[in-house]
């Protein structure tokens, strides 16, 4: 080989091994950030953490702070509200009642018809309306004419066009998911909005004169016979259907739960009540709050980030309309400390752009590669070609944070059960003696459970982890389609047949 020939090869081999040098450094450099990516996700992971001890202990926190609410206004971050729902229907009722339900998304009207004893609901309609988004932040009077149109036009179509304004007037349930300072079972003024309302003037007014005022503004001959939180709805229906149903629990875009409470209980009520022996609490558990919950950076950048900061603290760790935006903010973070999800991450910078539906549909893709999730990522957030092991990646926390939120759900509802000594446990506690575990159903509405399976899983492995298999198994979780609004409807039946 000739001098120039030497040249040459030893340049070659000083850029082969250049190259090789600059390879092994980039797949070096991917790894060590894989490790990082992994790294985040494993320290979310263990901050999430919620083995039985910690459940048990929220399950203690759940039963005192119930019993701080109860004693004073204000005792507590639990308002354990009064609602003046002293009887539950029970089957007997009887004639046709009309509902409005205001959720968090969407507003409910309904017609049901009642058949009396044995012959239970012999009809039932329900229409589901949109709300559109800016009446969210808009004014009282916009609100509350939306809904009443919407009601207005469902009662005409219902009876075929009957001029309302000469009929008799009707008494109307009103399903109001928010929290209410009840004065009586048909009125009751807004403490705060939640799940992103804010409507000002309405805060302080007693929101049935506010529908009343609406209705008769646009011609609808109606009063609110009965105003009730979602929670309370569905309890009346699921004891409509089964007498040892004792709370009710809404898990959806927000959550809450109501209970059955002996008058005993009420400290902070004395004087007032009551007749029967017991009185429905609307407990709004959102804004329960304990130290032995796990909290994370990035619950805490997403409360001091919401309108509502320190509030409803529960609510933003279990509740649908958080755990999207949770999931969001680690990939967020994911995407800071890597390049596993490419040029178009930034789209993950958005807030709430990753909507807990979508959130539990990638959690749910059981197929072999993640193509759901390949999917959705590419044609929900712009993320084209995203890796398998990345796709792996977004799987693993959203099932971290649907666990954490599943088993808390669990630990919240057998603290409502030990404060009234069914958790086959608490006999000394909570005055009662001890033998076997009473039936206890709770009667149990919204999304998250009713369409994610794998949230209802975790919870239902949840109450058996805290109880045992055994007492377990007096805890029916029973589901009461509708009930926010067709509750409303039996209450009236309940109530207009005492009056
Ligand atoms: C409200 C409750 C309601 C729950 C479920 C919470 O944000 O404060 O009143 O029951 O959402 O809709």
């Amino acid at each position: 080989m000739g001098r120039v020939g030497l040249g040459v090869a030893v340049g070659c081999a000083v850029v082969t091994c250049a190259i090789a040098a600059a390879l092994v450094r980039r797949r070096a450099r991917s790894w060590l950030r894989w490790g990082r990516e992994v790294a985040v996700v494993e320290g979310f992971e263990e901050g999430c953490a919620t083995p039985v001890g910690r459940l048990r202990q929220v399950v203690d926190a759940m039963a005192v702070e119930m019993y701080a609410g109860l004693a004073s206004d204000g005792g507590s971050k639990l308002k354990m509200l009064l609602t003046f729902v002293e009887t539950l229907p029970d089957g007997d009722e009887d004639g046709i009642y009309y509902a409005l339900d205001l959720g968090a998304t969407t507003c409910q009207v309904l017609r049901i018809q009642l058949g009396g004893r044995g012959s239970k609901i012999i009809n039932h309609k329900v229409e589901q309306h949109q709300i559109p988004q800016e009446l969210a932040s808009s004014t009282s009077e916009e609100l509350f004419d939306f809904i009443s149109l919407t009601l207005k036009e469902f009662v005409e179509r219902e009876e075929n066009g009957i001029d309302q304004v000469t009929d008799e007037r009707k008494e109307l349930g009103f399903t109001f998911s928010f929290p209410i300072r009840q004065l009586s079972i048909s009125s009751g003024v807004l403490i705060k909005w939640t799940k992103g309302f804010a409507i000002e003037d309405v805060v302080g007014k007693d929101v049935s004169r506010c529908l009343e005022e609406a209705m008769s503004r646009n011609g609808l001959n109606m009063r609110v016979g009965a105003l009730v939180n979602d929670t309370v709805g569905t309890l009346a229906l699921g004891h409509y259907y089964d007498k040892d149903t004792v709370a009710a629990v809404i898990i959806g875009t927000g959550t809450n739960a109501c209970y059955v409470e002996r008058s005993d209980a009420l400290i902070k009520s004395q004087g007032l009540l009551t007749n029967s022996g017991g009185m429905v609490v609307n407990m709004e558990w959102g804004n329960f709050w304990s130290a032995h919950l796990p909290k994370t950076s990035y619950d805490i950048a997403l409360d001091d980030e919401s309108p509502n900061r320190n509030e409803q603290g529960f609510e933003k760790m279990i509740s649908g309309m958080y755990l999207g935006e949770i999931v969001r903010r680690v990939l967020h973070r994911i995407a800071e400390e890597s390049d596993i999800f490419g040029e178009s991450a930034y789209h993950l910078s958005v807030p709430f752009i990753l909507r807990t539906p979508l959130m539990a549909a990638m959690h749910e893709d059981d197929s072999p590669n993640l193509r759901e999730v390949g999917r959705i990522l590419e044609e929900q957030f712009q993320m084209p070609g995203i890796s398998l092991k990345a796709r792996m990646l977004v799987v693993r926390v959203c099932d971290i944070v649907t666990r954490r939120a599943a088993r808390l759900t669990a630990a919240g509802i057998i603290g409502i059960l030990k404060k009234i000594g069914r958790d086959g446990i608490s006999g000394v506690a909570s005055g009662r003696a001890k033998g076997k575990p009473k039936r206890s159903v709770v009667a149990i509405e919204r999304g998250l459970y009713t369409n994610y399976s794998i949230f209802r899983e975790y919870m239902n492995e949840a109450i058996t982890d805290i109880l045992g298999e055994e007492i377990a198994q007096n805890v029916v979780l029973r589901v009461a389609e509708d009930g926010s609004g067709i509750g409303a409807a039996l209450l009236i039946a309940t109530y207009s047949s005492k009056r």
